[in-house]
């Protein structure tokens, strides 16, 4: 089953419209002849101008967070019609950070996820354990959990992305080793399989996500499960493009 990789940068709360376009502008000519899928998810505030300075090249502009309300009173949030009107393709959705500091429960997950689809937008849906939940061999009931909630009443799953970030290994320098990552995404496909059936799971893209780099990208990107990458700190940086390069 051919799946197209797809490597997306999270920029999370970084950088600035000026240093933001340079990158993009380095990053251009670096990623032009790669065959994945590419994204960029940066700062909404950034969209506008991000979306421009990438235009003419395969990086598409993602967003971080999606509300689930067509517009209202939800003062701070922005909704699915703002975001495609300035040509977002993308959105996270559930990244740990923002279950951990913003309240993001699974059932908001399952809000946000079926607002962006409704609109069109792709969603990349972030899973994973923390430290405490592996080292107590939770790690698989955690992320039936989260899968089982958070992809509630999803039609056609194949349109969706899901990362795999075990919090462990986020902005940390530990990355899963490639037998973890395979593994545990493995079990993801397989819980995919028995929630939407296994011709349908067999075509989802899942990402692994946490301290992935221009160094490890090759083994990652080499296990039969994962499909992709979501970078944080080395999507801030021309490395992202060596990542996006990673079978060359
Ligand atoms: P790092 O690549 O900085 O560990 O961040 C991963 C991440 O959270 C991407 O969403």
């Amino acid at each position: 089953m051919a799946r197209k990789a797809f490597i997306a940068g999270n920029w999370k709360m970084n950088m600035t419209a000026e240093s933001g376009k340079q990158l993009i502008t380095e990053l251009k000519p670096l990623v032009k002849g790669a065959k994945c899928e590419i994204a960029l998810c940066v700062p909404a505030i950034l969209i506008p101008a991000m979306v421009k300075a990438a235009k003419g090249s395969k990086i598409k502009i993602g967003a971080q967070n999606v509300h689930f309300a067509k517009s209202g009173a939800y003062t701070g949030e922005i909704s699915a019609d703002m975001l495609k009107e300035y040509g977002v393709k993308y959105v996270i959705i559930g990244h740990s950070e923002r279950r951990q500091y913003f309240g993001e429960t699974d059932e908001t997950v399952n809000k946000r996820t079926l607002a962006a689809l409704e609109n069109e937008l792709t969603p990349i849906v972030c899973v994973g354990e923390t430290l405490e939940e592996r080292e107590g061999n939770k790690t698989e009931k955690v992320l039936a959990r989260q899968l089982e909630t958070g992809l509630n009443g999803i039609e056609d799953i194949t349109k969706v992305v899901i990362a795999y970030e075990p919090v462990w290994a986020i902005g940390t320098g530990k990355t899963a080793t490639d037998g973890q990552a395979q593994e545990t995404i493995a079990y993801i496909r397989k819980k995919l399989g028995k929630l939407f059936g296994v011709r349908n799971a067999n075509k989802v893209r899942i990402q692994y996500g946490g301290s992935m780099n221009a160094n490890n990208c090759k083994g990652l990107m080499a296990q039969p499960d994962i499909d992709g990458g979501l970078i944080g700190g080395a999507s801030l940086k021309t490395d992202f493009a060596t990542i996006v390069n990673y079978d060359k």
